[in-house]
């Protein structure tokens, strides 16, 4: 169990809103699998389907805004499908909640990222616990390629290694 986890469990303790805090405290809930069968097939072709919670809403717009041009590669799709999943992606967004999620700590009130490895609680997560050395690995190619190291990330559990 990582001090953050310990310190949300004390919080789950000590809420006069149990059931506020006790959402925030598992894993599984914090980033859902993703389940949605749009975005599975879609969004998971070339690499796994990131789950929503890890950007903000203004980031999905971005991203799902340029997809004839999605980081060199053509991801457009019907103008239907597209909605949908746009849709999904915000509802779902890591400020979708009034509590915020963990992806909101440290990003700029008007900076929308277009990577999850981009934002400055993913790159502090990693900074402090992932040697240079790990990035190298031959099985790992990019940063993107989460479940290369975490094995149960389309579980949305990250906390395994
Ligand atoms: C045709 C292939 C393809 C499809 C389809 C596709 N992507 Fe991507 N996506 C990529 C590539 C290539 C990258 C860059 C990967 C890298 O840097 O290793 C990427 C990167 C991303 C990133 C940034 C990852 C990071 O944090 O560095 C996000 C977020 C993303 N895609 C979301 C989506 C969403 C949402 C969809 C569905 C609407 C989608 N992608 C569909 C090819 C695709
Ligand atoms: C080279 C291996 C590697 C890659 C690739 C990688 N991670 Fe990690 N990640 C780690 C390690 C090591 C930790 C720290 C160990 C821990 O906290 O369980 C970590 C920690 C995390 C955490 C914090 C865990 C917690 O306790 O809340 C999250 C969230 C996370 N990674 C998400 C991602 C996502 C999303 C991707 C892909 C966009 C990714 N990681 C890619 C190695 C990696």
């Amino acid at each position: 169990m990582t001090k953050r986890m310990r310190f949300l469990k004390i919080l789950c303790i000590l809420s006069v809103v149990p059931g506020i805090y006790a959402s925030t405290a598992s894993a599984d809930e914090r980033y859902r699998p993703v389940q949605n069968e749009r975005v599975l097939g879609e969004c998971g072709e070339c690499h796994m389907a990131f789950q929503p919670q890890m950007l903000p809403k203004r980031s999905w717009e971005r991203l799902m805004g340029g997809l004839g041009d999605h980081f060199g590669e053509d991801a457009s799709i019907d103008p239907k499908t597209q909605k949908k999943i746009h849709e999904f992606l915000t509802a779902n967004a890591a400020d979708s909640s009034w509590f915020g999620g963990r992806f909101m700590r440290g990003l700029d009130s008007n900076s929308a990222p277009l990577r999850i490895t981009e934002t400055p609680h993913w790159i502090r997560e990693h900074n402090e616990e992932v040697p240079e050395s790990a990035w190298n690995r031959p099985n790992v190619s990019s940063k993107a390629n989460c479940p290369a190291c975490h094995r149960r990330a389309h579980l949305g559990d990250y906390d395994d290694d």
